[in-house]
This record gives C-alpha cells, structure tokens and sequence, in this order.
C-alpha cells in the first residue's frame, strides 16, 4: 500500500469512527427513559437483532481478559508482517494488540454493527493500524492468513473445522480461547488459570 492510499485509508476509517460515535450518541441522546417510541424500538432492534445474528453465526459478545489475549498472542508466535484475524473480533482488543505489539498486519471481522461501532471508537483510542471489517468472516477466504485468533462457541467451532481445514495454507496457525475446535488434535494447550480467571488456550497448525 503507498503512502497516499494509507492516508486515505486513515482519513475514512476517522471519517468512519466519527459518524459511529455520532450515531451511538443521538441514539442514546433520542432515547428518553422509561418509554416507548420509535426511537426506543429502533434502539432495541439494534441491540437485539445483531446480539441473535451474532449468537447464530458464532458466539455472543464477550471480551476475552486481557491477560489471556497476551497469552494467546505469545503463543501464537507471531512474525512482523504476518496476516493475523480475529474471526469474531468484538471491541477489536487482539487483532490491536497484534497490531501493536507483534507489528502484524492484523484484521478483525465483527458482524454485530454496535459491537463492531465499539471497536471502530476503541480503535482510535489505540491509534491501531489494524483493519475492523463489518461482516460476516464465513464469507472471507482465509488462504493468505497466517494467524487465526478466536473466542468463539464450540458448536461454531466445529461447523468451521472444515472451512479451516480447507482454506488455510500449511504452517498457519489457529489459536482458539475457552474452547477446542472440533476433532483437531492440538499442537499446543494452554492450561487455565483460575487464579486470573484464564480459560484455557488451544493451538493449532497447519
Ligand atoms: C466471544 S466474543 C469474542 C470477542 C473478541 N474476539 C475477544 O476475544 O475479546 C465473539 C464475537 O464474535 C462476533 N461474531 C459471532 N459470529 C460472527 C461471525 N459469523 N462473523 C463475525 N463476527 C462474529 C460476536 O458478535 C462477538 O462480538
């Protein structure tokens, strides 16, 4: 990517966030308390529909602990320059971390448009170089991806076992928080950690 193409991509991605957070706001400013109306019902629905379709295709947000995002990125052994996504990327917390940290060229995909306006808002926070795609990942091929981080439902992961199995090119990785991917021997496990409330960590490689 050159220099003017990365401006432009920084210039619509602030152009991007803004309107977000604008839009959070007015909804939030629009909605009176204790009452119904349009707004209200429009705010709901936002809320609701999102949080089903989200729970259908993969898992309902919850943030993984920061603690465990460090863990699983270390374990990952990431490589500057490396491909690395969150397949279900909430507030966007590991695909910026591995931005930050490992300097990969990281990208989250989040179908839930309120969750993923919360990461576009955190995203400046991070002044991150990752990529927050708005969409469903079942549609991205995966053949250029080095990395694959995941917190997602084990019934999700095992309907995806094939799509990983099909798409990712030999020697990628797939690192998954809480939950096993189907009947994939793992190269690597990562016990829990009850004292710092860690599930465990399950990593995998092509
Ligand atoms: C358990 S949360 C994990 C969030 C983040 N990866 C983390 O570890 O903090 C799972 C996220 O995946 C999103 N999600 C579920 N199914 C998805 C799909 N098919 N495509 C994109 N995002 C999805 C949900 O909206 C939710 O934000």
């Amino acid at each position: 990517m050159n220099d003017a193409k990365r401006q432009r991509e920084r210039w619509k991605d602030l152009a991007m966030t803004l309107v977000l957070a604008f839009l959070l706001m007015a909804v939030f400013y629009l909605v009176p308390p204790n009452t119904f109306n349009p707004y209200s019902a429009v705010f709901l629905l936002l809320l609701l529909v999102p949080t089903l379709m989200a729970l259908i295709h993969g898992a309902p947000f919850v943030p993984t602990p920061m603690e465990a995002v460090e863990k699983m990125l270390k374990t990952a052994d990431i490589k500057p320059g490396q491909k690395v996504i969150d397949i279900g990327c909430g507030d966007g917390r590991m695909v910026y971390l591995a931005s930050k940290k490992y300097k990969a060229n990281a990208t989250g995909y989040e179908l839930s448009p309120i969750v993923y306006g919360l990461a576009r808002i955190r995203k400046l926070f991070w002044g991150s170089k990752a990529k927050i795609v708005f969409g469903n990942f079942k549609t991205q091929n995966l053949k250029d991806v080095d990395v694959v981080v995941c917190y997602l439902l084990p019934e999700t992961l095992a309907r995806i076992q094939e799509k990983l199995d099909k798409e990712l090119k030999k020697g990628a990785r797939v690192v998954s928080y809480a939950f096993p991917i189907g009947s994939w021997q793992a190269h690597q496990r990562v016990e829990r950690d009850p004292a710092k409330n860690i599930a465990p960590i399950w990593v995998y490689q092509k």
